[in-house]
């Protein structure tokens, strides 16, 4: 602002317009400290309320956060649960798996985000600093100690097996409050809107829906061997003992666990944790397990407790194999297009250096603030 300042009988009225631009801009200085001060404050509380543990959490699990429910935008209906893992090596994907189920659905999501403790400060200003920020979550630490004397102790396979893979084995430790959930596998999109796959009908007498390897969505076109199977002869060695007293067929149709509702309540009668801990305990003796198993560990104890005892997902809503070599010819664009949940299972994921169908993945992925986590790809074609 230009004043012009003149001597004379008009000096007393220059005054007062200082004074009067003065207490304006002491005004505005006040309120812009008053904002500064309010965000501290928030930053504090949600700091207080770190320091608070949740009582409420079952011990072994440590739940480290919730998030400050005064930046959440509040939405109405029944709570959806869904449970996830979030892995430092691959953050950006429940990012982007957790971003692409918020903006598609109108439906009052809560996320249960399980998690190393390594990983919680960085997992956390990513979702606080980006438009997630907005999104009901809640952030709990695993165990790794739960799995001792259930995981293979040779080191060779240690160092592939990834603890929070086993997470979705205590859906209900996680979530005891929940009578229904979701459980996501991090490398996954979701196109439609997640109340309809919450509505996915599970029977009487099950615990669990899960995705048939043999529907018809996904199985067409797969490749058979190479990692690829889909039956439970794939994933057990129907020559060991314990696995032929069982008297499963080994030509049944495996299941992909990438995708899983299920109704705690029969969970929890059934005792299917503790069941599904039983056979790792058996498999470290044992070796129960093909030798050839390409997918994720966690698939042989499922496919044995829930063998004949599970309920289906709509094909469309677990389109998979995408991160298989030849998945990009495999699927058309208007059937990615149409899909509800895209699966990047398989060796090439859509953060990496070559997948398929990364632009679908692309539009679901938020930067890190950090600037810790870059896809591949983007970042060598950034330089
Ligand atoms: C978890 O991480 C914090 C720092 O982020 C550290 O202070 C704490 O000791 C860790 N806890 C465990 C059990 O490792
Ligand atoms: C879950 O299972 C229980 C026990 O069988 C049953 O009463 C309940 O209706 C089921 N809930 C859902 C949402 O399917
Ligand atoms: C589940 O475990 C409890 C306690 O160990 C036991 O009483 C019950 O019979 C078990 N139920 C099933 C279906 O195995």
């Amino acid at each position: 602002m230009v004043f012009i300042i003149r001597t004379g009988p008009t000096d007393k009225a220059v005054t007062m317009t200082f004074r009067r631009v003065n207490l304006i801009i002491l005004v505005l200085l006040a309120v812009a400290f008053l904002i500064i001060v309010e965000r501290n404050l928030l930053n504090l509380s949600e700091f207080l309320y770190k320091e608070s543990p949740d009582a409420d959490i079952v011990l072994p699990f440590e739940s480290e956060l919730s998030p400050d429910l005064r930046v959440q935008m509040v939405r109405k209906g029944e709570e959806i649960p869904v449970l996830i893992t979030a892995s430092e090596d691959r953050l950006g994907a429940v990012i982007a798996a957790m971003n692409s189920v918020y903006h598609n659905s109108k439906a009052n999501v809560a996320f249960t985000i399980v998690t190393l403790n390594d990983t919680v400060d960085h997992l956390k200003a990513w979702l606080s600093k980006t438009k997630l920020k907005h999104v009901n979550y809640k952030i709990i630490i695993f165990e790794p100690g739960l799995l001792s004397g259930r995981i293979s102790k040779d080191a060779k396979t240690m160092e592939t097996v990834k603890p929070l893979t086993f997470a979705r084995f205590y859906i209900p430790a996680y979530l005891p409050e929940a009578e229904k959930a979701i459980y996501l596998d991090d490398d996954i999109v979701v196109q439609g809107d997640i109340q309809e796959l919450y509505e996915t009908k599970i029977r009487p007498g099950h615990a669990a829906a899960f995705s048939d390897d043999c529907d018809s969505a996904s199985a067409k076109g797969i490749v058979r061997g190479a990692g690829n199977q889909n039956n439970y002869i794939g994933f057990l060695d129907f020559k060991k003992e314990a696995i032929k007293k069982l008297g499963m067929r080994a030509n049944t149709c495996s299941f992909n666990p990438g995708v899983i509702i299920a109704n705690l309540t029969e969970w929890k009668n059934q005792n299917i944790t503790q069941q599904l801990q039983h056979w790792m305990e058996l498999n470290t003796q044992e070796d129960l397990y093909t030798k050839t198993l390409a997918e994720s560990v966690t698939t042989p104890p499922l496919l044995i407790v829930f063998y004949k005892r599970h309920s289906t997902i709509d094909p469309m809503w677990h389109v998979r194999h995408l991160g298989t070599s030849g998945a990009g010819n495999r699927y058309s664009p208007q059937f990615v297009k149409a899909a509800k949940l895209l699966h990047w299972n398989g060796h090439y994921k859509p953060w990496g250096r070559t997948s398929s169908f990364t632009d679908v993945w692309d539009k679901w992925f938020i930067s890190d603030p950090t600037g810790k986590f870059h896809p591949v790809r983007r970042h060598s074609g950034e330089k």
